[in-house]
């Protein structure tokens, strides 16, 4: 070969080099649900229960993403959609990295969760529905902003005084006011897996 001819796939990195290296299969793992239905905490105990069994996991959640890279924008449903049009964008990169990730955001409404999707592409996008009624997600309160909500000190409450639609087909449901902790992360990490596993493609 001429020598002085560098094909430029000798100098692009692409998602499948990343992916063999990690030795895994990436994918976007979309978790949606109420304020206060279990995501980050399932997202959390999730990454670290992949992380153990030796795939390289990352979670994005309003811990790391609404403090930081969006935390100029608000809960009108505008800023909801920009919220989530970055947020797909980033896990987007993520994908192409070959990291599995875990993208934990209430994300109300289908058309917000299909741009998601759409930024993403079909094919590498998950939908899992962290599944408490609101009735339970209220009693827990953890934050204490339902409570809040209802006394009208918050606007545009996710499920008290703005929308909350529920996946109509869902690759997966965890129903959090129902499953403890332990046997939630057991059924996302036995769905997961074989999902990601290097080995079965
Ligand atoms: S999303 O609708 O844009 O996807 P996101 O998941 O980033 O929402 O943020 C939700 C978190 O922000 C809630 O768990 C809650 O702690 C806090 N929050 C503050 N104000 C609101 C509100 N008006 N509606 C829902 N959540 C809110």
């Amino acid at each position: 070969m001429e020598k002085n001819i560098h094909p430029i796939f000798d100098r692009l990195l692409n998602r499948a080099d990343r992916e063999e290296r990690l030795n895994q299969r990436s994918k976007v793992f979309w978790f949606t649900g109420l304020s206060g239905s279990g995501k980050s905490t399932l997202a959390q105990a999730l990454e670290r229960r992949l992380f153990n069994e030796g795939y390289f996991p990352q979670v994005l959640d309003g811990d790391n993403i609404r403090t930081g890279l969006n935390k100029n924008l608000g809960f009108s449903a505008e800023e909801r959609t920009e919220n989530i049009r970055r947020i797909a964008e980033l896990g987007k990169l993520y994908l192409n990295s070959g990291i599995v990730t875990i993208i934990s955001f209430i994300s109300p409404t289908r058309e917000i969760r299909q741009m998601a999707k759409t930024i993403i592409g079909e094919a590498d996008f998950l939908e899992i529905y962290i599944n408490a009624s609101l009735e339970a997600c209220e009693k827990r309160d953890v934050k204490g902003l339902y409570k809040k909500a209802r006394a009208g000190e918050i606007k545009d409450f996710t499920g008290i005084d703005a929308p909350y639609e529920a996946p109509e087909n869902p690759a997966l449901e965890i129903r959090t006011d129902q499953l403890d902790l332990h046997d939630s992360i057991s059924s996302l990490y036995n769905f997961i897996e074989p999902i990601i596993d290097y080995g079965r493609f």
